[in-house]
């Protein structure tokens, strides 16, 4: 079934009415989810009547309604697409046997791990940008953030559901465990360190929703390929709200881009003073955006070697991206895989066994679609005339995580010395300087149809709404 019933407490489209226990459970997980979107959704929103889209159907075509809704009375609820008869596994050890309605014993503990891993992020980004609302640039782009978060609430109620009704009282635990960890706090952070960052400005969240998001999408991607059933049919609807996300972010920094491309034919100039001094964002400030948010984001996809990586592929958890598009044996024994490696101070190849190579394949599988939208920002600078364009760094600079942490390599992708590297990073990445010069422009702007100088207004509006349409009323 693909329609969504909207008469329970908790709408759904899995029958939960047909199982008590787990109804039960869920509804006593509610007032708890309530109180952690009170106290860490979007600050001082709750009595704002927002114009959002919640799903009524889980069919790709039209699938949302759109209309006025206080935020916390947002319907949240459990969506799964609709089961594929027979539906076989198609990776790994188990390839060719039907895929898991339950979950098997000896897979419990790491697709807990996946599960949990996966449900975490969801509330991080919430708590990472639930002050941007006070400074918004626009009605239009206030609505877009509101519509963001209460999807990423949703995101969790996806994984809870998941923990709930398949992982009995350590699901439950874990559910409870996801609504007490806090981005960025120190004694109980969240799990991935880029979830623990701050989302301190609009720059940042446009940049965030394009590169960070778009790594929940190839995680996702990933788990839709999995052996669970249940996990693969959650993640394949949440992966059609993400797209939203992404899109936020993409037309976010194009915007940003249009306008200063703008100013700097206004000016005839592309010195970066009197850009600052018009109340632009310049494009060296951009670059360093998005090489911070880039390198913070690829560390997501883990070591470039794990051995836990082949354990979750031939083990049938997580699939790679498009799965059922390659033409390869899908078990990958004896193939191997590219990784970088340090030796002597230089960046060289290592081949390595594929399956211990997933993390860095994944990765590699992002890198090439984010590098899409920075073609198509790209375009906007160009067509105003201007030889500047952005680049994504080199996948070594500025590496957390994986055999590159231990290295300085510039954007381009030289290994530089420390002092080096202390030379130039004020060129390669945001510098205090340009984090307050950002923050200066942050300013309220809500009245609608009217947007901060520092951005474009969008080409269209929100579900063909006029771009000055009142998609907040504060009341
Ligand atoms: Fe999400
Ligand atoms: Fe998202």
């Amino acid at each position: 079934m693909s329609s969504i019933d909207y008469s329970q407490k908790i709408p759904n489209n899995v029958n939960l009415s047909e199982d008590r226990t787990l109804q039960r459970a869920l509804e006593s997980w509610q007032p708890d989810y309530l109180k952690w979107w009170q106290d860490m959704g979007p600050d001082g929103s709750h009595g704002f009547d927002v114009y959002l889209r919640t799903a009524t159907s889980v069919d790709p075509q039209g699938w949302a309604h759109f209309d006025y809704v206080k935020m916390p009375e947002y319907r949240w609820g459990i969506f799964l697409n609709p089961a594929e008869q027979d539906r076989k596994i198609h990776f790994g050890d188990h390839l060719g046997e039907a895929a898991w309605q339950d979950v098997p014993g000896e897979h419990r503990a790491n697709l807990r791990r996946i599960i949990v891993t996966q449900g975490d992020t969801e509330p991080a980004s919430v708590e990472q940008q639930r002050h941007l609302g006070l400074t918004a640039p626009s009605m239009y782009d206030l609505r877009n953030l509101f519509q963001v978060n209460v999807e990423e609430g949703r995101h969790l109620w996806a994984m809870v559901y998941l923990l709930h009704k398949y992982f009995g009282r350590d699901g439950r635990e874990e559910g409870e465990a996801l609504l007490e960890r806090r981005s960025g706090q120190e004694d109980n952070p969240r799990i991935l360190q880029a979830f623990n960052e701050k989302t301190p400005d609009w720059l940042s969240f446009f940049m965030f929703t394009y590169f960070t998001d778009r790594d929940g999408k190839f995680q996702l991607c990933a788990l839709a390929e999995s052996s669970f059933d249940p996990l693969a049919r959650t993640t394949k609807f949440m992966l059609t709200e993400e797209a939203h996300h992404m899109f936020v972010g993409e037309s976010g920094v194009s915007r940003v881009i249009q306008r200063t491309v703008d100013m700097m034919n206004q000016l005839k100039t592309d010195d970066v003073q009197k850009l600052r001094n018009a109340g632009v964002i310049d494009l060296p400030t951009l670059q360093r955006y998005l090489n911070f948010h880039f390198s913070v984001t690829i560390d997501l996809f883990g070591a470039d070697e794990s051995s836990n990586a082949a354990t979750f592929y031939s083990t049938g958890l997580k699939g790679r991206f498009e799965e059922g598009k390659r033409a390869d044996d899908h078990i990958l024994k004896g193939q191997h895989y590219k990784v970088l490696n340090v030796v002597d101070g230089k960046l060289v190849d290592k081949d390595v066994p594929m399956l211990n190579a997933l993390n860095e394949v994944l990765r590699d599988d992002y890198i090439k679609d984010s590098v899409g939208g920075v073609t198509r920002w790209n375009r906007v600078i160009e067509k105003a005339g201007i030889p500047f364009r952005l680049t994504v760094p080199h996948k070594a600079f500025n590496r957390r995580i994986g055999a590159l942490a231990g290295v300085r390599v510039s954007p381009e992708g030289q290994v530089v010395s420390e002092a080096e590297w202390n030379a130039k990073v004020k060129d390669w990445l945001p510098t205090a300087e340009d984090r307050a010069y950002v923050t200066s422009l942050m300013g309220r702007v809500v009245e609608p149809g009217k947007f901060a100088g520092w951005i474009a207004p969008p080409v269209m509006g929100i579900n063909r709404q006029p771009v000055d349409f009142e998609y907040v009323r504060f009341n």
